[in-house]
């Protein structure tokens, strides 16, 4: 017996005896304090027992059976309040267990983690239900067995994870890798899933603990951000091929059509004068004619380059004559109907989004001329609030809709675009033989000038 124990043994002795006389309240607060200091003391349980125990042989055997019964009666409320110290700090302890396991399950199901527990040298794991959720299954559908969910891995990946895994388990690095799994109804999906192992004092690991989060959407996001990144990097370098094109087909209309123009012009000033007049000093009527004809070509040409730069009529008339314009233009070109529904009042188009719906416009014109082999467009420009809903309609030969997108073709990205510019979106509806329908459905907001009513 300890020196603790002893000292504890006789004051605990003392305590009860004094308790039996009065059996006052004095008594088990100083049971509850003698319960306190052995708890202190790091004195178990089983201690208190035997302390009691001795203590009952003392004062209790020795006395007659008619008073024991009280007399156990007593003493057992006095162990009792020896031992509520221990009961309290037990409940505590429980409680603060149970905020934890709390804490743990809210951190584990608020994370959508599926847990999984394995022992690498029986093999035995333990999937959580969760973990069999993430793979479609039922708890009681999927054996906890590793091939379980080893089996379920991706080809592409399975080597990969693999090896992650062995090297966590010889080499102890970091165990936290990516990859896909094939669930129940056969759809693939991106789990991420880290683990910790222990390892004994030899160095052999006998757990390895860890979670898989499933995380496809997250994957879906990202592969939709890089296909898109890419898409602007394309785009951004047709630009920059488009703006030389530009350039160089401005410099061969400059120097063959106007060039040539000019040089003609240059010839014909010359003869006039070096040529004969009408003999009273006056220049030649023919001649002069033909100089007058020279510059109103000249002026066309000048104009129809200025014209396919920025249509001038856009900043001049305004939107809606702009697009007139350009539909009376396309259908004596190409012999294509364009029917019109448009309310040149519905809308007071601002300055800033005029050249961007005017260039979709023209792109989708364009698209009819070169792809749709179709006889008649219908083009609305409409007002429905809280939109403007700019609609090309063809009765073309269309196209599959989940069709091959070219790694050529910027018309529609371009015209994604601009409607994204002015926070809006095209909607594309198309199937062979049933023509091709574009819409542009753009905020008032953006597209309408401040001071419109
Ligand atoms: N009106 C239409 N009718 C049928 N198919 C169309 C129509 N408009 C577009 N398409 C299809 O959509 C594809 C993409 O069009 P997009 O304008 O992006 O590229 P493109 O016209 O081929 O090339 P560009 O970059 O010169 O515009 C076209 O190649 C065509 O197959
Ligand atoms: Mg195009």
């Amino acid at each position: 017996m300890t020196t603790r124990l002893g000292a504890l043994r006789a004051e605990y002795l003392s305590g009860l005896r004094a308790y039996l006389e009065d059996e006052s309240e004095v008594g088990l607060a100083c049971a509850y304090e003698l319960g306190r200091r052995a708890m202190m003391e790091r004195l178990g349980l089983l201690d208190m027992a035997a302390l009691h125990r001795a203590a009952l042989d003392t004062l209790v055997l020795p006395a007659t059976p008619s008073d024991q019964p009280r007399l156990m009666e007593a003493s057992t409320a006095f162990f009792n309040e020896l031992l509520a110290p221990f009961e309290l700090s037990i409940e505590g302890y429980r409680a603060a267990l149970a905020a934890s396991e709390e804490r743990f399950q809210l951190a584990v199901s608020g994370a959508m983690a599926g847990l999984w527990d394995w022992d690498p040298q029986t093999d035995e794991i333990f999937f959580s239900p969760h973990f069999k959720r993430i793979m479609g299954y039922e708890d009681s559908e999927l054996p906890n067995e590793r091939q379980a969910h080893f089996g379920a891995i991706d080809a592409q990946d399975f080597e990969r994870v693999t090896q992650s895994l062995k090297a966590h388990l010889e080499l102890r690095t970091p165990y936290d890798v990516e990859y896909r799994i094939r669930t129940k109804s056969g759809d693939v999906r991106w789990v991420h899933s880290r683990g910790q192992a222990l390892w004994n004092e030899a160095g052999v690991p006998y757990r390895m603990v860890g979670w898989i989060l499933d995380i496809t959407e997250r994957k879906r996001d990202d592969e939709a951000l890089r296909m898109s990144r890419e898409e602007l990097r394309r785009l951004s370098a047709h630009i920059q091929h488009v703006r030389e094109e530009e350039k160089a087909r401005i410099a061969r209309e400059l120097h063959d059509d106007l060039g040539q123009q000019l040089t003609a012009l240059k010839m014909a000033a010359s003869l006039l004068e070096h040529g004969t007049g009408d003999g009273r000093g006056r220049p030649n009527r023919e001649a002069l004619n033909g100089i007058y004809m020279m510059i109103d070509d000249l002026v066309q040409s000048v104009r129809h380059i200025a014209a396919d730069l920025h249509p001038v009529i856009l900043d001049d008339l305004g939107l809606i004559p702009a697009i007139d314009n350009l539909a009376d233009e396309f259908s004596a070109r190409y012999a294509i109907r364009v029917i019109r529904h448009i309310d040149p009042d519905a809308i007071s188009f601002n300055r800033e989004c005029r050249i961007g719906m005017f260039r979709m416009v023209q792109e989708a014109l364009t698209n009819v001329a070169r792809h749709s082999g179709a006889s008649e467009v219908i083009l609305d420009i409409v007002r429905a609030d809280p939109h403007c809903i700019v609609r090309i309609v063809d009765n073309g030969r269309g196209v599959a809709a989940e069709g091959p997108k070219g790694r050529h073709s910027f018309g529609l990205l371009g015209m994604r675009e601009r409607a994204a510019l002015l926070g809006g979106e095209i909607r594309i509806s198309t199937e062979p033989g049933a023509g091709f329908a574009l819409t542009a459905i753009l905020p008032l907001s953006a597209v309408e000038a401040k001071d419109a009513g």
